[in-house]
């Protein structure tokens, strides 16, 4: 609890660093790691997890300067119906890794082409009791997008995210320095990315090894690492009907992410924990890749897909970072609907009057006290940004408190905005708690509130 982080943003010079191979100062901090994963001491690995980040050491710089002269893109311009197909333009290879490496069961697929520089590495791992084999599907498949794929099994079928995450550093380090293919790769871009324990995995070694481009979780197992210390760009994915690691589980781990990190959200229409296992996934797929594209390759030809979302097929919630590169992460604010539970209205909603958000908005009865109360999640402590919509056909402002987890902590009053239907935004800054928030909006006089569009939260 309490970690504190020290994110530097990086600027443009260093943010052309990033390929250069620079080399990663060994901290106090990365020796404990070290020291943990080394003698499996998951306790202490956790702690040195939770604790300081050493701005040096964040390798993690953003931005070609043009995509012209971006030397790691590969393959053609992408279009909607490209990025959503179950192969790419290169053709594709694959070779079984002996064992004795640090894993088990490791497969490589590769693309063929040499002609066109190197690619990024990427390791998957599966999830408790999991087999490559329910997820050997996507190694041709990222692949034939451009990048040189690792699919193993952990060692043993019970380990859990710690001990994936260092299998998964094994499998990267056994794919950049030792394997048959190792030529065609550029070790300074790997990423990782596992299934539910294997999800887990790609946190902790994300948080392990900052150089890496980026970590994807699917409905990610999140044990050892603290998020709030994450540096890595992470896509967190989630079923919708997720009984075993929920959408609210994951979206929790979200928020916590700091918000100088680029990062998603992602849910997926009906889906349950296996999404990713056996049954080729191609609503994942065309997220993933363009993910991968973006962090791994700097292709910022793929930010369109992601940033705002092109394709809500088979998506039923998402929040993200955006722009993903270049220029860093904005966090899109959360909104929330007065008319959506849990908000509270303590009046009717109505529909009555154009220009709303969702589906209505809160009229509160004219009465002291009839308040328009909303509950939002914060990843942690800190300041938040509340930009309240509403509108006020009268002349007369209407005072009330704003009371924030049963404190008012302002009185803003809401002045007449000209018509009913003409909606305006009233921006206010509070301290919200870690967790759930109670957000109340309480009218003083007996005119009550004005009407009540929604409430949009920024929490960075
Ligand atoms: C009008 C208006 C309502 C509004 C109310 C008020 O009746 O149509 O939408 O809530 O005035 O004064 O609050």
């Amino acid at each position: 609890m309490g970690a504190q982080v020290h994110i530097r943003r990086p600027s443009s010079t260093q943010r052309s660093e990033v390929h250069a191979g620079r080399a990663e100062p060994r901290s106090p901090n990365r020796v404990l790691r070290w020291l943990a994963s080394a003698f499996g001491l998951a306790l202490l690995a956790a702690l040195a997890g939770a604790g300081t980040a050493p701005a040096a050491e964040n390798p993690y710089q953003r931005g070609p300067a043009a995509v012209a002269e971006n030397p790691y893109q590969r393959g053609p311009d992408p279009t909607r119906d490209s990025v959503a197909a179950s192969r790419g333009t290169f053709a594709t290879a694959s070779v079984k890794v002996p064992e004795g490496n640090g894993f088990t069961k490791g497969v490589i697929y590769y693309p063929t082409d040499t002609s066109q520089g190197t690619f990024g590495a990427i390791a998957f791992v599966p999830g408790y009791n999991g087999s490559w084999a329910a997820l050997e599907w996507t190694g041709h498949w990222l692949a034939s997008f451009g990048f040189v794929v690792i699919g193993f099994e952990a060692i043993n079928p019970g380990d859990r995210d710690t001990a994936r995450g260092t299998q998964l550093l094994a499998a990267l380090d056994y794919l950049t320095q030792r394997s048959p293919v190792r030529d065609r790769i550029d070790p300074n871009r790997t990423a990782v990315i596992g299934h539910s324990m294997g999800g887990g995995g790609a946190m902790s070694a994300a948080s392990r090894r900052p150089s890496l481009k980026t970590a994807i979780g699917l409905a990610p197992a999140i044990f050892s690492t603290d998020m709030r210390t994450m540096r890595v760009p992470a896509m967190l994915m989630a079923g919708q009907n997720d009984g075993t690691v929920t959408p609210s589980y994951v979206k929790n781990f979200y928020h916590q992410i700091p918000g100088s990190t680029e990062k998603s959200y992602l849910e997926l229409t009906g889906a349950g924990h296996g999404f990713p296992s056996w049954t080729p996934n191609s609503v994942m797929m065309r997220k993933v890749i363009p993910w991968f594209k973006i962090f791994m390759d700097n292709d910022v030809r793929y930010s369109q897909f992601l940033c705002p979302l092109m394709d809500w097929t088979g998506v039923s919630a998402h929040q993200s970072t955006c722009p993903l590169l270049p220029g860093g992460p904005t966090p899109t604010p959360t909104r929330y609907e007065a008319e959506n539970s849990p908000a509270v209205c303590t009046g009717t909603i109505d529909s009555n009057h154009t220009g709303y958000t969702g589906t209505g908005f809160c009229n509160g009865d004219s009465a002291v006290g009839a308040h328009a109360q909303f509950t939002v999640e914060a990843g942690t402590t800190g300041t938040a940004t509340l930009r309240l919509r509403f509108a006020s056909g009268t002349t007369t402002a209407r005072p009330a408190s704003l009371i924030v987890n049963g404190s008012t902590v302002h009185t803003p009053s809401f002045e007449g905005t000209g018509a009913w239907n003409t909606w305006v935004t009233q921006t206010l800054t509070v301290t919200l708690n870690a967790g759930s928030n109670t957000i109340r909006f309480h009218p003083t006089t007996s005119a009550g509130l004005p009407n009540i569009d929604h409430l949009e939260v920024s929490t960075t």
